[in-house]
């Protein structure tokens, strides 16, 4: 054998070896604990519809094809209004439950809407949502990644505090992640931290990987789209993909955990609707940030389908996650004629933090706790504010929109930067990783100085 063959074949069994190693990494999946259906409707959870008018609800129940009703009535109208939908069993891998949903329309402005919904000779308790007033003024909540194990109950207490403070809020939008894994008991979990609220405001997700089962190819685990109906996968070419309006905002949600083959058709469907859209402002939201915070080849396939076309179709916000840090990116102006890109946004809410790539494009970087955004549209002005767990404001940006230009006001570059390695970094990373993240830190301070 040749010199040149034998270090070919220690190659090819050193990346053997190295594939062998991380074959479950890469395309295993832990197995699903067997699980007890809901004998009872439960679960039950509101979220946006095709229209402005219009919600879906969800719910689940029992484990065969049957009919289930929700019971509607208004504070005004005094009827009730009775929708019929047949459940739909989903096997997954360690047990079978049924899913059920409706898709209320017309609903009026500005009214209180009371509900119920019912299986068998099973009622839930009434239930309530108040739909927004006719103005284009609104706010609504942006969370990263949550994905919290089932022990951690940290989210849990935090949301009751956030919404105290936000109980004016549209919507709550989830940046994806929002299970730890595609599983009942991290379902039950992320039932438990919405607690009334899921079912009192309409509670919006685009997937993220953690909603994805591993494989050769990734595959959308069906619970997702059963509990946010809005998604009609067949319609899309089996892309998570939806766009709704809200007053002069319209959001396009996208799949950023597909195969790249499938991210083709995503760049289309995307250039269309940001082509026919009316409203004044638009927000792309998907999970994998299209320019990443992690390494510079990070998610590079991604950047390749949409990082263009946000800038080049007038895209205001883009909201991402996944990458657990921090990041609110510069908006370069040089050009003398405001805003000609979008201001892009990663945010987590979640326990887990990683190891942060640090660089010049970001204006204000953050570690080390949940996140969560607060938008808000007011005549010609949106403005994102950021805090932090302990609800204290962490960065706060505005876009100004006059006619075709936009200006962007930075209110949050005098907020002190959080940046230090996490306990939970710590904890669970190695050493190794630790000191190169000390590092990375390190580094990035003594380049500001
Ligand atoms: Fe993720």
């Amino acid at each position: 054998m040749t010199k040149k063959k034998l270090v070919l074949a220690v190659l090819f069994i050193a990346i053997a070896l190295f594939c062998y190693k991380r074959w479950d990494v890469w395309f295993g999946n832990p197995p699903e604990p067997g699980y007890d259906i809901q004998h009872h409707p439960a679960r039950v959870l509101l979220t946006v519809g095709p229209s402005e008018s219009s919600r879906y609800v969800s719910w689940q129940c029992d484990s065969v094809a049957q009919l289930g009703w929700l019971d509607l009535c208004d504070t005004l109208g005094h009827d009730t209004l009775v929708y019929e939908t047949m459940g739909q069993p989903f096997r997954s891998r360690a047990g079978v439950a049924a899913y059920f949903s409706v898709l209320l329309d017309s609903l009026r402005t500005d009214t209180d809407y009371h509900y119920r919904v019912r299986v068998g000779q099973d009622t839930s308790a009434w239930m309530q949502f108040h739909t927004p007033a006719a103005s284009d003024d609104f706010s609504f909540l942006y969370f990263g990644d949550v994905q919290d194990e089932v022990d951690d109950n940290a989210f849990d207490s935090l949301l009751p505090n956030i919404m105290a403070h936000n109980a004016d809020a549209s919507f709550l939008l989830f940046g994806g992640d929002l299970i730890e894994r595609p599983m009942d008991k991290y379902w039950k979990k992320v039932f438990a931290s919405l607690s009334t609220y899921a079912s009192s405001y309409p509670i919006v997700s685009v997937p993220g990987n953690h909603e994805y089962l591993k494989g050769v190819t990734r595959k959308l685990e069906e619970r997702f789209p059963l509990v946010f109906p809005y998604y009609d996968l067949e319609a899309t070419d089996d892309n998570a993909l939806f766009s709704f309006k809200r007053g002069d905002a319209r959001f396009f949600l996208l799949d950023s955990n597909k195969d790249f083959w499938r991210l083709w058709s995503q760049r289309m469907w995307l250039e269309k609707e940001l082509s026919a859209c009316k409203e004044k402002w638009k927000i792309v939201v998907l999970h994998h940030p299209i320019r990443s915070i992690k390494g510079s080849m990070n998610n590079w396939v991604v950047k390749q389908f949409f990082d263009d076309l946000v800038c080049e179709k007038g895209v205001d916000l883009v909201l991402q996650g996944h990458e657990h840090g921090y990041a609110r990116f510069n908006v370069d102006t040089s050009s003398g004629k405001g805003m000609t890109e979008p201001l892009r946004l990663v945010s987590y809410c979640s326990r887990k933090d990683y190891m942060l790539q640090f660089h010049g494009d970001v204006a204000k970087w953050g570690t080390d706790s949940r996140y969560f955004q607060r938008i808000s549209f007011s005549g010609d002005t949106l403005s994102l504010s950021t805090f932090d767990a302990g609800l204290q404001l962490y960065d706060r940006v505005k876009i100004v929109k006059t006619g075709d230009s936009r200006r962007l006001i930075d209110e949050g570059a005098d907020i002190p930067e959080k940046i230090r390695v996490s306990d939970w970094f710590r904890a669970n990373k190695s050493a190794k990783k630790v000191k190169k993240f000390e590092e990375n830190i390190e580094k990035w301070r003594k380049s500001k100085r």
